[in-house]
């Protein structure tokens, strides 16, 4: 049966970040997690779990499990990526997992390599762990589809950088890089000696006429040394609960990153365990369904930007659920749009400057909701901009 999307779920009063924040009156297309119920198995799943009553630890992170298996034949069925089972590991996030990672490969004073403008998590990487931000610029086409700037990749890297922290599909823009893009990227990395970091959280989340790519699933030489991060968290709605993964198919990568966690970063706990389980079992309908919706919310954004927010610009995204509005040329929003927004319209987006250079001058707005309230929150910002 069809997952009804549309349905409005109340969801003040359950401690959610993106519907705590602000005033009672202002719709929040924030933070990036979905107004969605998750699928009814995943759902069901968790519910037997906690009849039982009983919370014990679960199993130890260096023994393999359901979730492992799960994760490894999926990798394969989707990008030919065949990785063991023991490559896999278990963690309560992505960002977590981000963090061990550059702090393990990289010593203080060293240099990472960030695209941007980036999701703000990530660029406060080199911040958390000693080591100098290398920005290269991503380049701006007249569309306002972004691309690596090549020249500026390349410049950025330098003798002290010995990470590439990537992120495909890329949060805020919106890009699933091309295999392309990826091989030319994977081979300046082999070639300057740099380790590879890929958050890749929005994988599943790409849109018809795009495919994503993981980056390690070029060839083994670039698997050898990539830390790939996932999670169930973005697909199937499932961020609270903790859970993320990594896919370190190198046996010794691996084995420094599980001494670069000890006792500081554990493993998943075991709701997110039984849902993740439950998610990768049985959510690929549910999810074939979610990416319908929400590219047709996407298609609705581009439509109403396009029509009714003048001065307003965004390209179509490849993959995510967030679309990045260009609001530099939009009169009274234009110097702060996301205060302009939040006090004219009422309605919460992500400021662009805390995306870092490039940033400025943009919102970053979340469509995964249902329609109703994606159409409220753009008719209040055409309203907001007409009286201004
Ligand atoms: C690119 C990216 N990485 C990581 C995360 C968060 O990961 P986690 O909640 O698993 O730590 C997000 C959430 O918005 C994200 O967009």
């Amino acid at each position: 049966m069809a997952h009804d999307f549309d349905r409005i779920t109340e969801r003040r009063g359950t401690e959610s970040n993106k519907w705590r924040k602000y005033d009672p009156d202002v719709l929040p297309l924030w933070v990036a997690d979905m107004d969605f119920a998750s699928p009814p198995p995943v759902v069901r799943a968790l519910r037997e779990r906690v009849e039982h009553g009983v919370f014990g630890y679960g199993p130890p992170l260096e023994q393999v499990t359901e979730l492992h298996e799960l994760v490894a034949a999926r990798l394969e069925r989707l990008y030919r990526w065949r990785v063991a089972p023991e490559a896999v590991v278990l963690l309560p996030g992505v960002i977590p997992g981000f963090n061990v990672a550059c702090r393990m490969l990289a010593a203080p004073g060293d240099g990472v390599l960030l695209q941007v403008p980036l999701y703000p998590p990530i660029l406060r990487v080199p911040g958390n762990c000693g080591l100098a931000a290398d920005t290269a610029d991503l380049a701006r086409g007249p569309d306002g589809r972004y691309v690596p700037d090549w020249e500026a990749f390349e410049a950025a890297v330098g003798p002290r950088t010995r990470v590439f922290l990537l992120c495909n599909p890329h949060n805020p823009v919106g890009r699933a890089f091309r295999r392309e893009e990826l091989e030319r990227m994977a081979a300046i990395c082999l070639g300057r000696g740099l380790a590879i970091v890929a958050d890749e959280i929005h994988g599943d989340l790409v849109f018809s006429g795009h495919r994503h790519t993981p980056i390690a699933s070029l060839a083994p030489e670039v698997a050898e040394r990539t830390i790939t991060l996932l999670a169930p968290s973005k697909t199937w709605n499932l961020a609270g609960l903790k859970c993320g993964l990594a896919v370190i198919p190198d046996a010794a990568l691996r084995a420094r990153f599980h001494a670069a966690r000890a006792d500081l970063v554990q493993t998943v706990n075991i709701l997110g365990h039984t849902a993740a389980v439950a998610a990768y079992r049985h959510g690929e309908a549910w999810l074939a369904e979610l990416l319908g919706y929400l590219e047709a919310n996407r298609d609705f954004v581009v439509d109403f930007v396009a029509r009714s927010l003048p001065g307003v610009r965004v390209a179509a995204p490849d993959a995510t659920y967030l679309a990045w509005l260009d609001c530099r040329d939009a009169g009274p929003a234009a110097a702060d749009p996301y205060t302009f927004f939040l006090g004219k319209a009422r309605v919460a987006l992500n400021d662009g400057r805390t995306f870092g250079r490039g940033g400025q001058g943009f919102v970053r707005l979340n469509f995964a909701c249902p329609r109703a309230t994606l159409a409220e929150a753009l008719g209040r910002m055409r309203r907001a901009l007409a009286a201004a």
